[in-house]
């Protein structure tokens, strides 16, 4: 297998996890990490036997290298992201693609230009249960989709110090949606807000409608103190819950008859539903989001969860926080 050759930018909390994963990933040299942090930086080189750089900028003086991760704070995507493309790496940035839509439309237009991937690390795009789960819908498991409900919540994570919570954490279950229905929202409600601290929205209540009459509810915070990632949807037929860290599924499919009683009233009757318990055994989803981007290097694929995918979420998270934003100041 023809190896690819990669570097890791930021390795703090999340981009040690793309180190780590890089240094297990068959056919891939982690070459190098770069990292302002120079403790931080040559203690993750260490470990996983690569060049460590403090300026990013001599990373990509490589030519070895035919790619990028980018896991440095949102504010910095943009820059960092547009200096590798301009280097002729191909690129793949943490979500959120950068800090804003104008910012993603000029990566996404330079990555075209120059021919280059640019993925989006909407990581949840690769949880084993959440590809599960879109398997049962579009085989019509529960009937018609009506409503969607995402519930992301935790305690504040102190390295975020840059966006809110809507940019930072909402856009994943945006995305999901997204993903799951095969189409971008038509409209946005949101309602949120600064609970604990004064800097940045620690909370939101996102409420998204669809073609086809379907509705999508997102709660996320940055206060609840137990970190909890669940998503449930309802169909004409059933219900299915997922919980994105135990990475399991439980279906329930409805039973009910329509009939008309003896004055002509119209009635359903429930019965009770069967309940089926589905735990999805799989592949960590970062390992699975690196793989596939070096196997598109490496095979001049399509990466799947492109520039455009990682814009689509962001403009949504926008209108979001513009909407809370407008309501706020009323
Ligand atoms: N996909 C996910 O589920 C997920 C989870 C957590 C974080 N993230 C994303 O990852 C990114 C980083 O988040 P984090 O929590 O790891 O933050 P962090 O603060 O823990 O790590 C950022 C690292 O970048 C380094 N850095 C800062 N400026 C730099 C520069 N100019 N050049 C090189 N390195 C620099 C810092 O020293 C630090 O080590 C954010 O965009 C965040 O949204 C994604």
């Amino acid at each position: 297998m023809k190896k690819v050759s990669v570097g890791v930018i930021g390795v703090g909390t999340m981009g040690v996890h793309h180190a780590r994963n890089f240094a297990e990933i068959d056919g891939v040299t982690l070459v190098a990490i770069a990292d302002t942090d120079v403790k931080r930086g040559q203690e993750v080189a260490a470990k996983y036997q690569c060049l460590y750089y403090k300026d990013y900028r001599k990373l990509l003086q490589d030519k070895t290298l035919s790619a990028v991760t980018i896991a440095v704070p949102t504010s910095l995507h943009f820059k960092i992201a547009k200096d590798c493309l301009n280097a002729n790496k191909h690129v793949l940035v943490e979500k959120p693609i950068t800090a804003t839509s104008t910012q993603a439309k000029e990566l996404i237009d330079e990555a075209k230009k120059r021919n280059l991937i640019l993925g989006v690390g909407h990581v949840e795009r690769f949880n084993p249960a959440v590809l599960e789960l879109k398997k049962y819908l579009l085989r019509g498991e529960i009937g018609r989709i009506v409503s969607l409900l995402a519930k992301r919540v935790g305690l504040y994570p102190p390295s975020v110090l840059d966006t809110n919570v809507i940019v930072d954490l909402a856009i994943h279950d945006i995305d999901i949606f997204s993903f799951l229905l095969d189409q971008e929202p038509l409209n946005t409600f949101c309602l949120g807000g600064k609970a604990i601290g004064n800097k940045r929205e620690d909370y939101a209540e996102i409420l998204l409608s669809y073609k086809g009459s379907v509705h999508g509810l997102i709660q996320v915070n940055w206060i609840t103190p137990v970190k909890i990632r669940q998503l449930s949807v309802t169909g004409t037929k059933g219900y299915i819950e997922l919980d994105y860290i135990n990475q399991k599924i439980k279906i329930y499919h409805s039973h009910y008859t329509k009939s008309f009683d003896s004055f002509g009233e119209f009635l359903v009757r429930f019965g009770t539903p069967d309940v089926i318990d589905i735990n999805v055994t799989g592949e960590e989803p970062l390992k699975a989001q690196l793989t596939e981007f070096v196997d598109c290097i490496r095979k001049g694929r399509k990466f799947p969860v492109d520039g455009n995918i990682g814009l689509n979420a962001l403009i949504t998270a926008e209108k979001s926080l513009a909407k809370m934003r407008e309501r706020n100041i009323l």
